[in-house]
């Protein structure tokens, strides 16, 4: 096996992202796995959960953390008007803090266009469905929305997530791609084994080196830091 790339230097300031994408697309889950992998990697991380917490069937990423030591703290929902300072202020040197949303439905709240403000970069995690494209759209039509107010913007980038049957995320990507989008290389696949993701919440993540999910999180690791 060859050895992986040495974990690249972050910034003094730290790198704050967002991860986004409607309800259900996996977005809680592959964070509970990111931030155990960077940590094992020994970046030094903190999780900001904006998603509200309620009757949730799958639980936000503050439950999970709350439920078994995901290696990070992870902190539950500022106000709205507080989120930007929060992130910011919470955000460790040469680290990374990630943000976790709500679904993003049609009619989003401000809470996300607040998120996208308050972040370096939005890793979009989209599912390989057809209305999907137009998701990507409405998510950069928010951050045109903050370029055109002269706010600085994050960067997008699109991840595949709950990837099941490659040829539609294959179709999906093809799509966004020639649409402009960057599209990572990685994808969150679909896997209901009793020791994967749809199993994961509430119990403790392995780190596994070489493992796709190593794979992923290094990738998603090096468009952060940059
Ligand atoms: N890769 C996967 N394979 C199989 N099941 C998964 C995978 N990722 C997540 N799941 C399951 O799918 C459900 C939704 O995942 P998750 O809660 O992470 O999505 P979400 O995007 O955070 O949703 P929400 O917007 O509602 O917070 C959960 O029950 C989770 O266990
Ligand atoms: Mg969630």
């Amino acid at each position: 096996m060859t050895k992986p790339r040495p974990v690249p230097v972050l910034p003094a300031q730290g790198r704050r992202a967002a991860f986004i994408g409607k309800g259900g697309a996996g977005k809680s889950t592959l964070l509970a796995y990111l931030i155990a992998y960077w940590k094992s990697y020994g970046v030094p991380c903190v999780g900001i959960d904006t998603d509200v917490p309620g009757e949730k069937e799958n639980g936000t990423l503050f439950a999970h953390a709350s439920a078994v030591d995901l290696g990070a703290p992870v902190y539950p929902a500022p106000a709205v008007h507080h989120i930007r300072q929060e992130a910011q202020r919470l955000c460790p040197e040469r680290g990374i803090c990630v943000l976790d949303t709500a679904a993003w439905e049609r009619k989003e709240g401000n809470a996300h266009l607040t998120v996208m403000s308050a972040v370096d970069k939005v890793i979009l995690c989209l599912q390989p469905t057809p209305n999907e494209l137009e998701r990507a759209t409405s998510v950069l039509g928010y951050i045109q929305q903050l370029k055109n107010t002269g706010a600085p913007a994050p960067e997008l980038h699109v991840m595949l997530t709950m990837v099941g049957r490659s040829v539609a995320a294959d179709q999906l990507e093809g799509k966004l791609t020639a649409a402009g989008y960057p599209v990572l290389r990685s994808r969150f696949k679909f896997s209901s084994a009793m020791t994967g993701p749809a199993h994961i919440f509430g119990q403790p993540v392995r780190v596994r080196a070489g493992s796709e999910m190593d794979k992923t999180a290094r990738e998603v690791l090096d468009v952060v830091a940059r």
